[in-house]
């Protein structure tokens, strides 16, 4: 299917019919973040039925072990149907770093090995969060919950990620849930530097929060979902493990809408016109689950592998890449020193962000938090 916005490309999308996956999970690890909701609570009923060992619902508001089969029986159905798989539901939130760690260490601990890592939950809310770990920053929600609380998870599970592929002679799959939809808010981001700050600065995401508070809740969700497929898109490039693969799949328009689509309930009409049944866009989401022969790299419309779409890779997407690594390394490595230590293993030094730069970090996000940075109303590419 060719990755273009136009009504037709997206009614035919929502029109396609795609086969189910068949590829066996026997004996697999999948976490997945998200699971509560409409399109990856199906994907994990789709893993269970492909025999997925152990599944992991990194979730919240859902309590461990048998207060939690309620809510458990509701959303994956009677635990006699998933005898198979053995379901654990961890605590985490997206909004806090602490959450992120905790549940990164519980996992290097407690699982054996780890195959897929599923970044599904998101955000489209309006407000902002304080954040009290690491950055002291009031963030964007959306910054948070679609970004940079997904890029930190990402990493810290790396190690497990590799070791598994390493021990078992696998591939394994670090995958996010993109949309092309994305290219839509691309006029409402700041314009990137032309090179990235390497001091330790993050101008950029700083304005990309405050755009939070005056830019529509569509955007600003269009915005960090594009921020964090860039974020993976580079750490797949440099991440030297040729047997972990990073997948984004884009699959349309979900026909039904619950908590992160809720900015779209004006256009919910247009939006059933053009979507699909939840089990097609969580067919989409399963095959990026699966490690593909080929690219390191891949993003998926529907089954097909296109490459990076044009609007991520021509000049501007590219800078606004390497722009989104540096300075999300910028905030991560005050939150977890070693985050990065799987991606530059003998740079652990230079990677440090030393304790002056984080002050003067700071006082440039203060500034650019007042709305210093320069803005574009004609998005990146001016
Ligand atoms: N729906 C679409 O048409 C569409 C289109 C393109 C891409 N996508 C992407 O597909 C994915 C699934 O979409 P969906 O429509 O199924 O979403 P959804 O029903 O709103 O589910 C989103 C999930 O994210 C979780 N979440 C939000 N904030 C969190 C936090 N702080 N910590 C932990 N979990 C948090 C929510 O958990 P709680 O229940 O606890 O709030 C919820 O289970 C998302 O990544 C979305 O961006 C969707």
């Amino acid at each position: 299917m060719a990755p273009m916005l136009t009504w037709g490309a997206w009614r035919a999308q929502a029109k396609a019919q795609l086969p189910p996956p068949t590829e066996s999970f026997a004996g697999k690890t999948v976490l997945i973040t998200g699971a509560k909701g409409v399109v990856c609570s199906e994907v994990a009923r789709i893993l269970i039925r492909l025999g997925v060992g152990t599944l992991v619902l990194a979730v919240r508001g859902i309590p461990e072990g048998p207060e939690g089969e309620p809510a458990l029986e509701a959303l994956l159905g009677p635990s006699a149907d998933r005898s198979g798989t053995r379901v654990l539901v961890w605590p985490l939130d997206l909004l806090s770093f602490d959450s992120v760690k905790a549940l990164a260490a519980r996992a290097t601990k407690e699982l054996p090995r780890l195959d897929v890592v599923l970044n599904g939950a998101a955000r489209s809310s309006r407000d902002r969060q304080l954040t009290k770990e690491g950055w002291e920053y009031v963030h964007h929600q959306g910054v948070m919950v679609n970004h940079l609380a997904p890029a930190l998870l990402t990493l810290l599970l790396l190690p497990l990620l590799k070791k598994t592929a390493d021990e078992h002679n696998t591939t394994t799959v670090a995958a996010e849930i993109a949309s092309l939809g994305s290219r839509m808010s691309r006029s409402a981001m700041p314009t990137p530097p032309a090179t990235p700050a390497t001091d330790g600065t993050t101008a950029y995401l700083s304005a990309v929060n405050a755009k939070g508070d005056w830019v529509s809740r569509h955007q600003m969700y269009g915005i960090t979902k594009l921020l964090f497929c860039h974020f993976l898109h580079e750490l797949a490039a440099q991440l030297q493990a040729p047997n972990v693969q990073f997948h984004s799949a884009d699959f349309g328009v979900c026909k039904v809408q619950k908590g992160v689509n809720e900015t779209f309930k004006s256009a919910l009409p247009m939006m059933y016109l053009l979507g699909r049944e939840p089990e097609m866009c969580a067919n989409v989401v399963v095959n990026s689950c699966i490690a593909h022969e080929g690219a390191k790299q891949s993003f998926y419309v529907d089954y097909d592998a296109i490459g990076l779409p044009d609007f991520m890779a021509d000049e501007s997407g590219v800078r606004l890449q390497k722009v989104v690594w540096q300075e999300t390394k910028a905030v991560l490595l005050k939150v977890s020193p070693k985050a990065y230590d799987q991606v530059l293993p003998k740079a652990g030094a230079s990677n440090a962000v030393s304790t002056e730069k984080q002050d003067n970090a700071g006082k440039a996000e203060a500034e650019v938090a007042g709305g210093a940075l320069e803005e574009s109303s004609t998005g990146v590419t001016a």
